[in-house]
């Protein structure tokens, strides 16, 4: 979603900003701006589109200007359109602001701000951020004042950053609940939405907290907590981030390189976890909490899309094996619910990310209860990372693809290690799962080896309107996720279905044109799953199967078959759902579509 950089330094802020903006490309936008300070005058570019238009409208401007904001848009409130795009900008454009989040209550802040005289020519409801603070610069002896009075009076949720053509140094920083990270440089800081768009230049990072308002200068930054009235030491830590692996390399595009990145995803989600060899599934993460989780009888788990099937996967995983009974909600149902929630209940936040709203506010809405909170997450120091408890990261390095791929192979890989972690050694399956983990990497890896196979038989299925998928057991959460897959990059109508269900509905839509993907790999639930690609093709269906090496016969009853090596019940949704993004990818790129960043999604989903 929406993407902010600053810079103050000796530096040209305007190619930072810039390089900033073009790493935050990936969180998806449809408009980009800056704004640089130079003597006394702020000047602002926008473009509709991408940076790279951004780019040529800024070409040839000779600009020294050390204090700059960039920001790329998400529309929200307002279309996409020059006007809307960010920097907004004060009547008198004096006041340059960019902002995330969503400010609600800012249909009375813009009537005050007219009965006072004040224009509006945006659509956004950023546009009573500047003059907000313009409004109390009148009354008030600093911008700092002028910009804390304007935040008091903001409802919603925000990172906001303001600079004066007034004061060409000074970046002015506020965050409440939306992600801002200060960039600890020599004699430069930076500011931004996520550490990708500031890790060339820095890995020294300062998180902000809710309601933390930081004043930044080359050579200074101060907090002041506005709630608690305090003025924090800003703590400074380095973050791991490799920055290779966020770049493309030979790839055709990230969703490619991602998927090609799922056996290493695995490895290391499993690296130094998953002993085989002495026997132990070793979660550092969840080591100082391990007296709590003796007492947990219930755990919910909290997530969306691609990360909530993740958790419907680790249903049956810690169900089966460690016998906790497990509930998975999506945070945005979970929020609104009254449900009884006992202290031995822990939540669990399953985030890609750590950003996404819904679920920051699960982990919220539970603050009072003295719950456990637990999280599940990729992206280091993100703010469900840092709010949670305890929790285990992925490991599956940056993900810029909007799909969530390798994340969650990552994620499935983590939940079967807690499940086994909370098995305590007793469940049976202990020693057979790790020796499997530690093979199936290799596994994952002959899956890409057939991309060629699994090309020709998407491309065959690139011109139908629907697909179904279905599956059984641990499976049924895999189709979900191979339909959800397929829909967000070629915009195909698709479904996932518990093939149960098929003579409860679904079978009502079968016919020649509307063809089954049918998850049918080694179970004992097979025969099942076979009846119902029967049933399917009775009513002139086509399918195309998805079954386990050395199944044949299977071939008789469907038009195509994808293999997957033969692995474990526990491990089949993993090695499933790889073979699923591929179908899903190659299908799209059929289409024609820009598989990173299909249209109207975000990576990051910072807001409601
Ligand atoms: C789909 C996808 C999304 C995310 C969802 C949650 O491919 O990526 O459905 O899974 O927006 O995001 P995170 O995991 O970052 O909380």
């Amino acid at each position: 979603m929406c993407g902010i950089i600053g810079y103050t330094g000796e530096k040209s802020g305007l190619d930072i900003v810039l390089q900033g903006l073009e790493a935050l490309e990936y969180r998806g936008y449809d408009s980009a701006g800056l704004a640089v300070i130079e003597n006394g005058e702020g000047k602002v570019f926008k473009q509709v589109g991408r940076v790279a238009g951004l780019r040529q409208v800024v070409n040839g401007q000779e600009l020294a200007a050390h204090l700059a904001i960039g920001h790329t848009r998400w529309a929200t409130h307002g279309r996409v359109t020059i006007q809307n795009a960010h920097p907004q900008v004060n009547s008198e454009q004096t006041i340059f602001v960019v902002h995330n989040g969503i400010i609600e209550n800012f249909g009375e802040l813009r009537d005050k701000l007219v009965a006072n005289g004040y224009t509006f020519i945006s659509e956004t409801d950023t546009e009573v951020v500047p003059n907000l603070i313009d409004f109390y610069l009148k009354q008030l002896d600093s911008f700092k004042a002028a910009f804390e009075a304007a935040l008091n009076d903001i409802h919603g949720a925000y990172s906001i950053v303001a600079i004066s053509a007034h004061d060409p140094e000074t970046l002015y920083a506020a965050r409440l609940s939306s992600p801002l990270v200060i960039g600890v440089g020599e004699n430069e800081n930076f500011l931004a939405s996520d550490p990708s768009a500031i890790i060339e230049h820095t890995k020294k990072v300062i998180y902000l907290e809710d309601y933390d308002v930081a004043v930044i200068t080359k050579s200074d930054v101060k907090i002041h907590n506005l709630k608690q009235n305090t003025t924090p030491e800003p703590k400074v830590e380095l973050i791991d981030y490799d920055n290779e692996e966020a770049l493309l390399g030979d790839f055709p595009n990230f969703m490619f390189k991602e998927i090609t990145e799922t056996p290493a995803a695995i490895r290391s989600a499993s690296l130094g976890r998953a002993l085989a060899d002495k026997n132990l599934v070793k979660l550092g993460g969840l080591e100082s909490v391990i007296g709590q989780l003796k007492y947990i009888d219930r755990i919910v788990i909290v997530a969306m899309g691609t990360s909530y099937y993740a958790g419907l996967v680790g249903e049956y995983l810690i169900e089966e094996l460690a016998g906790i009974p497990v509930e998975v909600q999506l945070a945005s149902e979970f929020n609104y619910r009254n449900e009884p929630f006992s202290r031995s209940t822990a939540l669990l936040a399953i985030s890609q990310s750590g950003e996404t709203a819904d679920t920051i506010a699960a982990l919220k809405k539970v603050e009072d209860y003295g719950v456990l909170r637990l999280g599940i997450v990729n992206a280091v120091g993100s703010t469900i990372a840092r709010m949670t408890d305890a929790g285990v990261y992925c490991h599956a390095g940056p993900e810029k693809a909007v799909a969530s791929t390798k994340a969650f192979i990552a994620q499935v890989t983590v939940l079967m290690l807690i499940a086994l972690n909370l098995s305590k050694g007793r469940s049976k399956r202990f020693k057979p799962l790790l020796e499997e983990l530690d093979v199936l990497p290799a596994k994952a890896q002959a899956i890409l080896d057939q991309v060629e196979n699994i090309k020709n038989i998407a491309e065959k299925y690139a011109d139908y309107r629907d697909f179904l998928f279905i599956g059984r057991h641990n499976s049924f959460p895999a189709a979900l996720e191979g339909a959800l897959k397929l829909k967000e990059i070629s915009y195909m109508h698709a479904e996932g279905y518990a093939a149960g269900e098929m003579k409860h509905g679904p079978l009502a839509m079968i016919d020649e044109n509307f063809p089954t993907f049918a998850i049918a790999t080694n179970s004992p639930l097979l025969d099942k799953t076979l009846s119902n690609i029967q049933e399917i093709r009775a009513r002139k269906g086509p399918v195309v199967a998805l079954a386990t090496e050395g199944n044949e016969s299977i071939k008789e009853l469907c038009d195509d078959v994808i293999y997957i090596p033969n692995t474990e019940p526990e491990t089949q949704p993993i090695l499933q759902v790889i073979a699923m993004q591929l179908f899903a990818y190659y299908i799209a790129m059929k289409r024609g579509y820009d598989v990173d960043r299909p249209r109207n999604l975000a990576k990051s989903v910072t807001v409601e």
